[in-house]
């Protein structure tokens, strides 16, 4: 047996408990192999429902060495899944859509529906993006969510494809509102809408986070350096029960920079203040290198700060099919009692 299929091997025998935990609960979408900590760094192996998605970040597997790794998560489960590689170990982490070492079958490349906490979600192996259209780092967060969100009104801020918002929908929240700036990304928000039938339809704000929080919140758009800005959706002040804040590590528009290493504050204190008294702001930091202690002291400082100090400070972990052996995994989750 090769090393890798051997560290393959070892990280299957560790999930004997969660996957059967995981399925009792209605989950069939979670990470097999973590390879920074189980033993091949910048390799993951990730099962969504009916499909196997191996993806690979600084070499390129083998043509065979893959097709090992597709038969032992095959034989440990007793599944035929449908194989999708994708090798992003070129630039910018982009996809090699010229599949030199595998290409997938049109049924693996098919649109497909995954579940995680009973729910149902698009499944695409390709699209436009790079990342999978589920982030499974924050099934647990998305848990939470489903489990107290009951009669709430949710904002689900830079919400991608809204699994926060359905999870909300499905805890019987009043409200659910997810904003991102991608009609693509919300497009697929809908879709996985309609896959759940039978939940209360959430909405959709397409619009840049900058004024379209700021105005949530009652501060003022400045335009910076005098710049005329871009037209963008108005907005009337309002708070709500419950925000998620998950912004990704880096990103530039017209109106802002979102950099969760150098200004999380700005993207946090009008999330705060869109947050009602005796709300709950859940708030996410995926940057590897931004330590848990020192963010969790920013975060409650900015809250002291603009007078709405946290009441109850709760710091929620990925589930066990993100293994961190230092016990600081890349994605930090505050819950935070206002
Ligand atoms: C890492 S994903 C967030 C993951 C998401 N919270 C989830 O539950 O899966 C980043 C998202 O932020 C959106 N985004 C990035 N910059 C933005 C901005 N300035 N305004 C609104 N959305 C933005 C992207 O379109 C993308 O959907």
């Amino acid at each position: 047996m090769s090393s890798l299929n051997q560290a393959l091997s070892v990280a299957l025998e560790n999930r004997q408990s969660l996957l059967a935990e995981l399925h009792a609960q209605g989950t069939d979408c979670y990470r097999l192999f973590h390879g920074s900590q189980e033993g091949a760094s910048g390799l993951t192996i990730d099962r969504y429902g009916p499909q196997l998605l191996v993806q690979s970040f600084h070499t390129s597997l083998d043509r065979d060495a893959l097709l090992a790794l597709h038969s032992a998560v095959n034989a440990h489960l007793g599944l035929e899944l449908l194989l999708v590689y994708n090798d992003r170990s070129q630039g910018n982490s982009r996809i090699d859509r010229s599949d030199a070492v595998y290409k997938a079958d049109d049924a693996a490349l098919a649109d497909l529906v995954g579940h995680e906490w009973g729910l149902n979600y698009r499944v695409r192996g390709r699209h436009a993006g790079q990342d999978p259209l589920l982030f499974l780092d924050l099934r647990n967060a998305r848990g939470w969510v489903k489990d107290h969100a009951k009669g709430k009104s949710v904002l689900n801020l830079f919400a991608y494809t809204c699994g926060v918002g359905l999870s909300a929908a499905a805890g019987g929240a009043s409200e659910v509102c997810n904003l991102d700036f991608a009609e693509g990304n919300l497009a697929v928000g809908r879709e996985n809408g309609h896959l759940n039938p039978h939940l209360a339809p959430m909405q959709f704000i397409q619009s840049d986070y900058f004024p379209a929080i700021r105005q949530l919140a009652g501060l003022p758009i400045a335009s910076r350096r005098g710049q005329k800005l871009p037209s963008y959706a108005r907005l009337d002040q309002r708070q709500f029960d419950l925000v998620l804040l998950d912004p990704p590590a880096w990103a530039k528009s017209a109106f802002g920079t979102v950099d969760l290493l150098r200004d999380y504050q700005s993207l946090l204190k009008p999330a705060l203040l869109t947050t009602a008294e005796d709300g709950v702001l859940i708030c996410c930091n995926n940057l590897a290198k931004v330590n848990m202690d020192e963010w969790r002291d920013q975060v409650l400082r900015c809250a002291s700060k603009i007078g709405r100090p946290v009441r109850d400070c709760q710091t929620l972990a990925p589930g066990a099919d993100f293994p961190s052996l230092d016990q600081q995994p890349p994605l930090k989750t505050l819950i935070l009692q206002l």
